[in-house]
């Protein structure tokens, strides 16, 4: 056998938490990193399930609809209840925001602890059956100082997170993660149970090739949206048009453009007019991964970070991605009426 070739160095996700947690000297109490811990659990948990859903009767509906009006997959309801399980029983959370529940999970004694998890226990829902690319969305935030843990404590602007992250669950599960500094990217080893560092420091480049809208709602769209995507599939030489990838996954096709470059959008238009992607769980975190990559993420006009939720549940229009092509779209929302 060629040893060689063979890493017995790796870096797990508690290894490489843990050492961020070191870094910030006594400080640190190793809180963040158990929650993390619990969350990487609940993803193992999830991808598991992911992968034998079409053998143990997983696929389609549980029969219920949730808060936003979108019938249950049986995998939604699944995921809602193997994280909302984990996070309380972690210990380190005292408030629990997800799509799945109409109102926020308030943690009790001898359960609270001093962070708000706020997540898309399954995201790409319509892709389930298909076997496409889903994923799971999370943001953290630390209970207010003097707080016991209310909804207050997450109807903070997104810049206010703590940490922020995704796991997709593909031809392997990939969990990308940022504290704050930076962005890293796990894969798991599923014979070792443990998420490993692939993608140190990831940066999306500044400008990219692939737009990713659903641009079937094209006839909806503001004049802003359909002037920059005509811009860029009929571009004046020598420039080249661009490519188009949607998968209808947020996960799938976020993780693309971190790692590809380019644009994602899902505007709000004259049907939806807040758009339709989840302020807290799906915009926030995503906005937090793409800023701290190097990109961009706006609402067409301002900042996604910045908005004060006034509901868990509210939705923003996201345009996010590599920082040039984020800027030009911008520009027509200035300039065209
Ligand atoms: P979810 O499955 O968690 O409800 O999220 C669905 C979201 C998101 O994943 C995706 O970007 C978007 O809906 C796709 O919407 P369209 O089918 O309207 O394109
Ligand atoms: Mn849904
Ligand atoms: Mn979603
Ligand atoms: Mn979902």
């Amino acid at each position: 056998m060629n040893t060689e070739e063979i890493s017995t160095n790796i870096i797990t996700l508690t290894r490489h938490v843990l050492n961020d947690g070191l870094r910030l000297g006594p400080a640190a109490t190793g809180d963040l990193t158990l929650l993390l811990t619990a969350i990487s659990f609940t993803s193992k948990f999830i991808a598991t399930n992911v992968r034998k859903a079409r053998l143990i009767n997983l696929v389609g509906l549980a029969g219920e609809t949730n808060v936003q009006g979108e019938e249950q997959k049986k995998l939604d309801v699944l995921s809602n209840d193997i994280m909302v399980n984990a996070l309380r029983a972690s210990g380190k959370t005292a408030v629990l925001v997800s799509e799945e529940l109409e109102d926020a999970i308030i943690i009790d004694d001898p359960y609270k602890g001093k962070y708000c998890v706020v997540f898309d226990p399954l995201d790409g829902s319509s892709n389930i059956d298909a076997g496409v690319n889903i994923g799971t969305i999370f943001g953290i935030y630390k209970i207010k100082d003097g707080s016991t843990g209310s909804v207050a404590d997450v109807l903070r602007p997104g810049s206010e997170m703590v940490a922020a992250g995704y796991i997709m669950y593909g031809s392997s599960a990939n969990l990308v993660l940022s504290t704050g500094q930076g962005v890293n990217g796990y894969t798991l080893d599923a014979s070792l149970g443990e998420f490993i560092l692939t993608h140190p420091n990831i940066q999306i480049p500044p400008r990219g090739k692939i737009y990713s809208f659903n641009e079937g709602n094209a006839m909806y769209f503001y004049s802003p949206v359909n002037a920059y995507l005509k811009s860029i599939k009929y571009p004046t030489a020598p420039k080249t048009p661009y490519s188009a990838r949607y998968i209808g996954s947020m996960v799938a096709d976020v993780h693309r453009t971190l790692l590809y470059g380019g644009i994602f959008g899902y505007p709000s238009d004259k049907k939806s007019k807040n758009g339709k992607l989840r302020l807290l769980y799906e915009a926030f975190p995503m906005a937090f991964l793409t800023e701290q990559a190097g990109g961009i993420a706006t609402t067409g006009t301002s900042r996604i970070l910045d908005i004060v939720p006034s509901g868990i549940h509210d939705r923003c229009p996201v345009f996010l991605g590599s920082r040039d092509d984020v800027l030009d779209l911008m520009k027509f929302y200035k300039e065209v009426p």
